[in-house]
């Protein structure tokens, strides 16, 4: 279900750059991706909010159905896809080929988060020298992000990797893991194989206790040994290597996991606050045309309980509105209306309740690294 959910937000995502750099046939694509997900989501859903899936993948395909056929106006490069890795893809294809357009910069927000990312990954990328120089090229053990849905995990990895030029590699744990025994170590193997071929490299292992959860079923694979193996070895050859984990289930994984040494560092991506969430309708509204009515700042302070992704989601949601009765009314820059606004924000509602919150806040303080 977490799988499906970000694959559909992942989609939604890039659609919606690409139709910010009118790529339409991209735009027709990742809609329609959208909508698949969506449809799959509806499935595995019940009452309203399966309804509001199959609304919401209805919507998704009436407006790629309205787009498709109209002339790119960007220059459409078919690599939007390739950062996202095909359900059967081999091995090396975790290799990010492309740099995803976005950079640091595009992370509304989280300022201590990126101060502490600059730290611990930027910085000795850019200067190896110098840290070896100070004896600080230990990279052992990873950095683990933790928090609620939507807040902003994989966007991060992927702004990571949009800035630096870096081999990344997206591990999806859905590709590693393997029914018949002893495959999942052969895969891992394999990835590994791969990953020392680069003198420098980033692993992102997203949804990590898919891969690493303490769970029969996960355990019976040896994926976790052979993970062990692969990155503690990494990690003492002082090579360039980080490795950069995500998860919304932190207390699922593993104490040896978690010990000083595999993690080094666990940071909790949380909801944004009112500063950050209007900072983020500023961002994904950038350079479309509002209505008089519409108080930005009004919005964000109602917007409290609601993740990052819930907020462009809102915002993709009243865009999209505009769009289609720019596309009607056949005129040009159609504003997004205070009721486009209202209208998304009644769709939409926060994934996360407080105790949730709660709970990822006593974890982290039973577990704080620093
Ligand atoms: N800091 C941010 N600034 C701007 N946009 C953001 C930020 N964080 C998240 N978003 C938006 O929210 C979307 C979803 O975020 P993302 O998929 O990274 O959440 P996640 O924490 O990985 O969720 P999950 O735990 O469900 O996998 C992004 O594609 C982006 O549009
Ligand atoms: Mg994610």
């Amino acid at each position: 279900m977490n799988m499906l959910l970000h694959k559909y937000r992942e989609h939604e995502a890039l659609a919606e750059a690409a139709a910010a750099k009118k790529e339409f046939d991209q735009v027709v694509f990742h809609l329609t991706r959208a909508a698949a997900f969506c449809i799959e989501l509806a499935k595995l859903s019940h009452g309203s909010l399966s309804s509001r899936y199959l609304q919401d993948a209805n919507e998704k395909m009436e407006l790629a159905e309205k787009l498709r056929g109209r002339k790119n106006i960007g220059h459409a490069p078919s690599t939007m896809d390739k950062s996202v890795p095909s359900e059967d893809s081999a091995v090396s294809s975790f290799l990010l080929k492309e740099k995803p357009s976005i950079r640091m910069k595009d992370v509304v927000g989280m300022e201590s988060l990126k101060r502490r990312l600059d730290e611990a990954i930027i910085m000795p990328y850019l200067h190896p020298e110098k840290y070896r120089k100070k004896g600080l090229d230990d990279n052992s053990g990873g950095v683990l992000l933790y928090g609620p849905p939507g807040t902003g995990k994989t966007y991060i990895a992927r702004a990571l990797a949009g800035e630096l030029d870096c081999p990344f590699f997206n591990v999806d744990p859905s590709q590693l893991v393997d029914k018949y025994i002893g495959e999942t170590p052969k895969k891992i193997a394999a990835l590994f194989d791969e990953v020392r071929k680069h003198p420098q490299a980033i692993v992102f292992i997203d949804e990590v206790t898919q891969l690493l959860g303490q769970n029969e079923a996960i355990e019976k694979t040896g994926a976790i040994e052979q993970m062990f193996r692969e990155t503690d070895g990494l990690s003492k050859s002082s090579r360039g290597f980080m490795l950069l984990m995500a998860t919304n289930y932190p207390w699922n994984l593993p104490a040896p996991m978690l010990r000083q040494g595999r993690t080094r560092d666990a940071i909790y991506i949380g909801l944004p606050d009112a500063p950050a969430r209007l900072a983020m309708l500023e961002h994904h509204l950038k350079g479309c045309k509002l209505g008089t009515e519409i108080n930005l700042a009004a919005l964000g302070d109602r917007l409290d309980g609601y993740s990052a992704a819930e907020v462009a989601g809102i915002v993709r949601r009243a865009k999209e509105k505009s769009l289609l009765r720019e596309i009607q009314l056949e005129t040009d820059d159609e504003p997004v209306s205070g009721a486009d606004m209202e209208t998304s924000l009644s769709e939409v509602r926060p994934a996360s309740s407080k105790a949730d919150v709660e709970k990822y806040l006593a974890w982290g303080s039973a577990h704080q690294k620093r």
